[in-house]
C-alpha cells in the first residue's frame, strides 16, 4: 500500500541565540510554527532501501545516503522506494531536509533518534507550534495560533547553516519572554512578535546581502503587518491578517522579482 507523508515548511517566527556550549552549538530560544506548503513523500513497500527526488527544487539532490531521507530511513530500519516532491527550496532556513527527515520518521513510527539526524529534526516530528530552547532538543507545545497567513520569499541564495552562525559575532542575547501569551488574535500576536528577534538575521546578511533586499521588499508590501527571517536564511516571511492579504503581497513580489521564490501560505 502507497502513503503519502506532507513535509510542511517550518518557519522561526522568532529565533533568540542565548549562549554557545562547549562543543559549538548554540543554544536558542525560538518560537517555531509550520506552513501549509512542503515536501511530500510517497513510501511503497519493497525489499530494499530507493530514493527517487522530483519536484521544482528536485535538480541536484542526492538520491542517496547523503539526503537525510536516506539517513532517517536508515535509522527507522525502513525497507521501501520513497519518492521526495521537493517543493521547497533547501539551504533556505524553513527546515526542507529536516522536516523530510521528520516525515519518514514518523511514517516509520521511530522518532526516538531523530536529533542524530540534525539539531531541527526534533521539533519537525510534531508540526504544530512550539517553543524550541537548548539546541532545538527542549520542545514545549503550545496553544494554536490563531489564523495567520503568510508569504515566504527566497531570493534563491544558498546560505550554509553553520557560515551563519560562524559570523555570528555576539553569541549570547536575551531570550524571549518567560512565558509565551495565549494569543487570542492575530494583532495580538504580530504585536508581541515586534518585540522578539532572529538574532542571525545580521550574520545572515553578512553572508548574503540579498537577504537585506527580501526583507525590505517584503516590509514594504502594504499588507505585510511583519517582515523577518527564518532559521539561518535565507529565507524571510511577511505576516498578514488575511489570506486575501498574503495572496496579495505574493502577487507584487511575483512580479517586482520573478526569480525569487514567492509562496503565499497559512500558518499553524
Ligand atoms: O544539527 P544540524 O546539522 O542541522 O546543524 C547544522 C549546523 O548549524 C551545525 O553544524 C552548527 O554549525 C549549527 N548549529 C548550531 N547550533 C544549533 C543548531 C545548529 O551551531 N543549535
Amino acid at each position: 500500500m502507497i502513503s503519502e507523508v506532507f513535509a510542511p515548511a517550518k518557519i522561526n517566527l522568532t529565533l533568540h541565540v542565548t549562549g554557545q556550549r562547549g562543543d559549538g552549538y548554540h543554544l536558542l530560544d525560538s518560537l517555531v510554527a509550520f506552513a501549509d506548503v512542503g515536501d511530500r513523500l510517497t513510501f511503497t513497500p519493497a525489499d530494499a532501501l530507493s530514493l527517487k527526488v522530483t519536484g521544482p527544487f528536485g535538480d541536484g539532490v542526492p538520491e542517496d545516503a547523503r539526503n537525510l531521507v536516506w539517513q532517517a530511513a536508515e535509522l527507522a530500519e525502513l525497507s521501501a522506494h520513497i519518492t521526495l516532491e521537493k517543493n521547497l527550496p533547501h539551504g533556505a532556513g524553513i527546515g526542507g531536509g529536516s522536516s523530510d527527515a521528520a516525515a519518514v520518521l514518523r511514517h516509520a513510527g521511530s522518532c526516538g533518534a531523530a536529533a542524530s539526524l540534525g539539531a531541527d529534526v526534533p521539533v519537525c516530528l510534531t508540526p504544530q507550534v512550539q517553543r524550541m530552547q537548548g539546541i532545538g532538543d527542549l520542545l514545549t507545545p503550545l496553544p494554536a495560533l490563531p489564523p495567520v497567513w503568510a508569504v515566504l520569499v527566497n531570493p534563491k541564495v544558498h546560505v550554509p547553516t553553520p557560515d551563519v552562525f560562524k559570523a555570528l559575532t555576539q553569541k549570547t542575547h536575551p531570550p524571549m519572554s518567560t512565558h509565551i501569551p495565549a494569543f487570542v488574535d492575530v494583532a495580538g500576536l504580530i504585536n508581541w512578535l515586534s518585540d522578539m528577534r532572529n538574532d542571525l538575521e545580521p550574520p545572515a546578511l553578512a553572508c548574503a546581502p540579498q537577504v537585506a533586499d527580501v526583507l525590505n521588499a517584503v516590509a514594504a508590501c502594504p499588507d505585510v503587518a511583519l517582515a523577518r527571517m527564518s532559521g539561518s536564511g535565507a529565507t524571510c516571511f511577511g505576516l498578514c491578517h488575511t489570506s486575501r492579504a498574503a495572496q496579495d503581497a505574493a502577487t507584487t513580489l511575483r512580479v517586482a522579482h520573478p526569480a525569487w521564490w514567492v509562496q503565499p501560505c497559512r500558518l499553524s
